[in-house]
């Protein structure tokens, strides 16, 4: 409970204090990566459309050899980590089986071909290393991102009222760089594959019943607010 609210408290602050928010969510996505897979240490983890960089530094601080891949030169922002490759997660210029992790935070729900993607993350993953995906399923209150949880009311009257309130144009638009990514499906689609195995659907966020609420239908599309999926690259 107390990690829950301290990451909640944390979100709130997202726009003033970011160091803060992403530090403090960096070293939580760590700790669940090293709750499924051991010490990071010597390990090669790769972070996929990993934004400035904050969840690379915090793997590197944990002795990972940790490779920051982001297609968007201006989320990278002024000081990336060293070594940042500009790379879209489509299509990664790696090896084969590289990874012992292969981690990507909120970015399924910013990508028009989610399969594709995670092909492309299951590919550079050596078998048995672990695949951490999560995502921000559309019907969560966070769902529309800025334009949250008026998105529960259609996208364009959402971002429409954003810009009347801000007097800025809302970063997302639907269809473009956000997408309506759902539990129900998504987890049939991973359960499908034949290239991963679904170790773990859990709330990314909750502090209790975390696996359970991914398991109730419907309900899960509204109280699971962030979907993370604990993968295992199958032996090929
Ligand atoms: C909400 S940000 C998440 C950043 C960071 N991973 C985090 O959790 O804070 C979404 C990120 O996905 C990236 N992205 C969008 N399309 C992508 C793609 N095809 N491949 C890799 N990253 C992508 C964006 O550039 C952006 O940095």
């Amino acid at each position: 409970m107390r990690r829950s609210l301290a990451l909640f408290r944390a979100f709130r602050h997202e726009q003033d204090d970011p160091e803060a928010c992403y530090s403090l969510l960096a070293r939580d996505a760590a700790d669940q990566v090293e709750a499924y897979d051991g010490p990071m240490a010597g390990r090669t983890v790769l972070d996929v459309g990993g934004g400035s960089g904050y969840f690379t530094e915090e793997f590197r601080r944990r002795g990972a050899h940790a490779f920051l891949f982001e297609p968007d030169p201006a989320e990278l922002g002024g000081k990336p980590p060293a070594a940042a490759v500009v790379a879209d997660g489509y299509l990664l210029p790696l090896r084969d089986g590289v990874a012992d992790v292969t981690f990507s935070s909120n970015v399924l729900e910013h990508v028009a071909d989610p399969e594709t993607f995670l092909s492309e993350l299951a590919r550079v993953t050596r078998p048995g290393g672990l695949i951490y995906v999560s995502f921000t399923n559309w019907l969560s209150p966070w769902g529309g991102h800025e334009w949250a949880p008026w998105h529960w009311f259609g996208a364009e009257r959402a971002r429409a009222r954003y810009l009347r309130r801000t007097g800025r144009p809302a970063k997302h638009t639907l269809g473009e760089n956000l997408f309506a990514v759902h539990i129900g499906s998504t987890l049939r689609q991973v359960r499908a594959r034949d290239d991963v195995t679904l170790v773990s659907a859990r709330s990314r966020y909750w502090p209790f019943l975390a696996e359970t609420v991914v398991k109730a239908p419907g309900i899960r599309e509204f109280a699971t607010w962030n979907l993370l999926l604990i993968l295992r690259r199958c032996p090929t």
